[in-house]
């Protein structure tokens, strides 16, 4: 079994490491970064994902932005230990991550990443979205949580008010969840003796 927890400050040093671990030297001068430089994080879905033995396997964290006047959730960044990836560990953070979203009730989110993995968690190529350059447009993707919420909204992305931005009368955020490790689920599913 994993747990995912909503990162505090004690996590931090060891997410820094992971990202550091994950992603090429030099990451915080990509430009997404410019969106992210001294606007706080929307703390509830900045989750880590800890084994059995409370060892860091991955991390994710989300930025407010957005577009004109609406407000959009920047996913990112996601990493898994390069010991685990290809385990489903980072579809896990991903679905848990976009399900405590809905629950916030937020609309629409928007990363910058590859189609072919993210496609699988219903993430479209936004092709009116500008993210700062130099951004390659192909790598510009959306979701929308709530139906059409990513319909007319068009144009250059920014930063968000130093405020946090969570919708207004949002349930309160879910705390830890234990989640059984892909591997486990996919042994259940195949196993007949499970259902006697
Ligand atoms: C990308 C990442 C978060 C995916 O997490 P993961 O736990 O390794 O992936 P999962 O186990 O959930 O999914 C594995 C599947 O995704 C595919 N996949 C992983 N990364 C991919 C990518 N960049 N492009 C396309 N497919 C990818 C795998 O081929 C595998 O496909 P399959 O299900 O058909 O076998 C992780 O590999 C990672 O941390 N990579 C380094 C950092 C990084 O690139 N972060 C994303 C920045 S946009």
């Amino acid at each position: 079994m994993f747990e995912i927890c909503p990162e505090t400050p004690a996590d931090e040093p060891e997410v820094e490491a992971l990202y550091d671990l994950c992603f090429a030297p030099g990451r915080t001068a990509l430009s997404s970064y410019r969106l992210r430089d001294g606007v706080p994080r929307v703390a509830e879905l900045c989750l880590v994902l800890r084994d059995p033995g409370c060892t860091l396997m991955a991390a994710i964290r989300y930025w407010p932005a957005r577009i004109g006047r609406r407000n959009l959730l920047l996913l990112g960044p996601i990493a898994v230990h390069p010991t685990a990836q290809g385990e489903g560990l980072g579809g896990l953070l991903m679905r848990d991550s976009l399900a405590r979203a809905r629950r916030m009730r937020f609309s629409r989110v928007l990363l910058v990443g590859d189609a072919p993995y993210y496609s699988r968690f219903g993430f479209q190529r936004l092709d009116d979205v500008l993210m700062p350059p130099p951004t390659n447009p192909d790598r510009v993707l959306g979701l929308e949580l709530r139906p059409g919420a990513w319909v007319g909204v068009a144009g250059q992305v920014t930063r968000a008010p130093a405020a946090p931005t969570t919708p207004s009368h949002a349930p309160v955020a879910q705390p830890c969840a234990t989640v059984a490790s892909p591997k486990e689920a996919a042994h259940d599913t195949i196993d007949p003796s499970a259902h006697r």
